[in-house]
């Protein structure tokens, strides 16, 4: 197919920009001496089983190429859950990397370092907004603008302690200081986070959650305004513009015009979270773009350590931030020169090389793709959808079953494409922004021959497992969020 003329620009901007040694190097045979079986053997052995990842050792990476231990080739349409925007091992990163680790890596903000003030007048700059408070993980950056909108809420709205609250849901989470949340969020692993989750297995038996907090369904505006108007105990309103981890859930057009509004109107902090969503990922720096939409506070994260290290940013106006105070928060490592060098690094890499122009661009392509493939399977494939290459292939369960996300991207990845299923009928697609047209096309050719040539099979072989229609209803709002048809 000819390419468009905006798209083949971009893409040669992006060659260009990638003919640097390194990026395109392609190993030859082992990469590895240890084989995968073991090294995957080893994991089970010494760590915890908290994770339950497809069977596939990384053992070196380059753009969106990763190989294994025995030299195989794979297609990466994970990017580390959007951490790896710019592509693995970018040599503009690395380099900026290498540099810093031979001058200094880390001073503790006990005293000052010479790259995290250039780091935080760069991010500052980029995004419009006053100041930033640096963390390291994206689970850190949330409880940081959790413990910032209290913060604010006490101090600046002056909502009123230990008085009850009460909006006719339970008590024990209305006391005080109230952030409100969206049914289906994914906000990251800590006590914190986990206490906005409607994900049973990320809570069950982990209780008590977190106090002070409220529940509403997202890209729904009446519930919205419903609470929001009763919000004089409301301190902010966390939210992802597009709900990642849920299976890549848009919000209604004007959804977000919505939320700024009451926000304003009842002066509650909105707090978007855009660890996923933003750095390019849908197609726009930041998802809230979509709908020129400015936050209260914004949380960044993954691709802001471009796929290096971890880096978690804060993002607010002074009136906001300056409501912690020095001893109040912080880390160790949050704004350590190393990842300071490393951020600036990732940030020039998707301003230079257009990366929202390219994953919006690269996004309608593949969804082209992807729609092709439902109309030769339309019982299988409930929806595609998705924002740039922020993008999600809902599977229909009944037609798919005993075979499930997981199994197909078992077989996507004996096909050499790498992508992780959300729940039992989503997979995520969300390669990295700097992939090649014939990479893109890789991957919708391999979800095609997988339904195609497959799934027969493995609906034979597979032994009918028990529904898993339970676990789709939420232990705490009761909603049936992942149910399908
Ligand atoms: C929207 C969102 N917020 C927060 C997090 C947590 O980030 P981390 O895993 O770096 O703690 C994630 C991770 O997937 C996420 O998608």
């Amino acid at each position: 197919m000819a390419l468009k003329k905006p798209l083949q620009t971009i893409l040669t901007g992006v060659w260009r920009a990638r003919n640097v040694r390194g990026f395109s190097a392609v190993p030859e045979g082992r990469v590895s001496s240890q084989s995968s079986q073991h090294l995957i053997d080893l994991e089970y052995q010494c760590s915890a089983h908290n994770y339950h990842p497809i069977p596939i050792v990384f053992s070196q990476a380059k753009g969106s190429t990763i190989w294994d231990p025995e030299g195989n080739r794979y297609v990466d349409f994970l990017s580390a859950y959007s951490a790896v925007n710019q592509g693995h091992c970018h040599p503009k990163i690395m380099k900026a990397l290498v540099e810093q680790t031979e001058k200094l890596t880390l001073s503790s903000r006990a005293f000052y370092n010479d790259r995290f003030p250039v780091f935080a007048e760069r991010l500052t700059s980029m995004f419009g907004y006053d100041m930033v408070l640096p963390m390291n993980t994206g689970a850190e950056g949330v409880e940081t603008a959790l413990k910032l909108a209290r913060k604010w809420g006490y101090l600046k709205k002056k909502i009123p302690r230990d008085e009850l609250f009460f909006f006719g849901g339970p008590r024990e989470n209305l006391l005080e200081a109230i952030i409100v949340s969206c049914c289906g969020c994914f906000h990251g692993r800590t006590l914190a986070a986990i206490s906005m989750s409607c994900d049973n297995e990320a809570t069950r038996g982990f209780w008590p959650l977190l106090p002070g907090h409220l529940k509403i369904d997202f890209g729904d505006h009446r519930p919205l305004r419903k609470y929001l108007k009763k919000g004089d105990q409301i301190a902010g309103f966390l939210f992802e513009p597009i709900q990642g981890e849920a299976g890549v859930i848009i919000p209604p057009d004007g959804y977000l015009k919505t939320v700024r509004e009451l926000c304003s109107k009842y002066n509650i902090l909105m707090i978007a979270d855009e660890i996923q969503s933003g750095l390019a990922r849908s197609g726009r720096i930041l998802a809230c773009d979509w709908e020129n939409v400015r936050p209260d506070v914004v949380i960044l994260g993954k691709a802001l350590g471009g796929g290096v290290l971890p880096v978690s940013a804060v993002l607010a106006d002074k009136d906001v931030m300056l409501c912690i105070q020095p001893g109040e928060h912080g880390s160790t490592f949050g704004g350590n020169p190393l990842a300071s060098a490393v951020a600036i690094a990732s940030l020039d890499v998707i301003i230079n090389e257009r990366l929202p122009e390219r994953s919006d661009k690269l996004g309608e392509e593949l969804r082209q793709q992807l729609l092709k493939i439902q109309q030769q399977f339309p019982d299988l494939i409930k929806e595609v959808r998705g924002k740039g290459l922020f993008n999600a292939v809902e599977l229909n369960s009944k037609a798919l079953l005993p075979v499930t996300a997981y199994d197909l991207c078992l077989k996507l990845k004996e096909r050499g494409i790498l992508a992780k299923p959300t729940h039992d009928s989503i997979i995520r697609l969300t390669p990295p922004l700097t992939i090649s047209l014939d990479e893109l096309r890789e991957g919708s050719k391999a979800l095609q021959d997988v339904l195609e040539h497959d799934l027969a099979k493995m609906k034979k072989e597979k032994p009918n497992a028990p529904s898993h229609t339970a676990s789709n209803t939420c232990d705490r709002c009761g909603r049936n969020l992942y149910g399908s048809s």
